[in-house]
């Protein structure tokens, strides 16, 4: 199983960033955790940070290209603020059809008014929030579980 997890702008100045809401790990940090905890879950991940909307859309492109003989293939996206407006974004992860996972560290629900509408939710199989850098370990778990239910026999 391979999973691809994309940290969309501003991401890259975790642990100097609103520490009080993101907390002090830094996203290297956060991506060392991340490897580790699919790898004990049997999941490889492929990393990627990127502050623009259209390379964020050219990386998601590429889950089009994926291998027949690895079908478990999926997305953890943490579009950061593109989630409350990217349609782009939104239209890519439904274009290339794999089984998207959207995380945030905060609890969008709960902050600002314009944070609480995600545009990408409707295309995504689980929205995961509020657990700082553990979302992204619940979305792995979420996948990983999720594949094996759907495994034939
Ligand atoms: C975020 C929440 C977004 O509203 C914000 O713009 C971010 C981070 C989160 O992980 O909590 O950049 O996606």
């Amino acid at each position: 199983m391979k999973i691809l997890v994309i940290h969309g702008p501003n991401l890259n100045l975790l642990g100097t960033r609103n520490t009080e809401i993101y907390g002090t790990r830094t996203l290297a940090e956060i991506n060392v955790i991340i490897v580790e905890h699919a790898k004990k879950r049997g999941a490889t991940v492929t990393l990627y940070q990127n502050n623009h909307e259209g390379n964020i859309i050219d990386k998601i492109h590429e889950l089009a290209a994926k291998d027949p003989q690895d079908p478990h293939q999926a997305l953890i996206i943490n579009p950061g603020a593109y989630t409350h407006y990217s349609f782009a974004i939104r239209d890519a992860i439904e274009a290339v059809g794999v089984p998207a996972v959207e995380v945030h560290l905060s609890d969008i629900q709960a902050r600002e008014e314009f944070r609480s509408r995600s545009v990408i939710a409707p295309v995504c199989r689980q929205q995961i929030v509020g657990l700082g850098y553990q979302s992204y370990l619940r979305a792995i778990d979420w996948i990983v579980a999720e594949a094996g239910r759907s495994r034939p026999g």
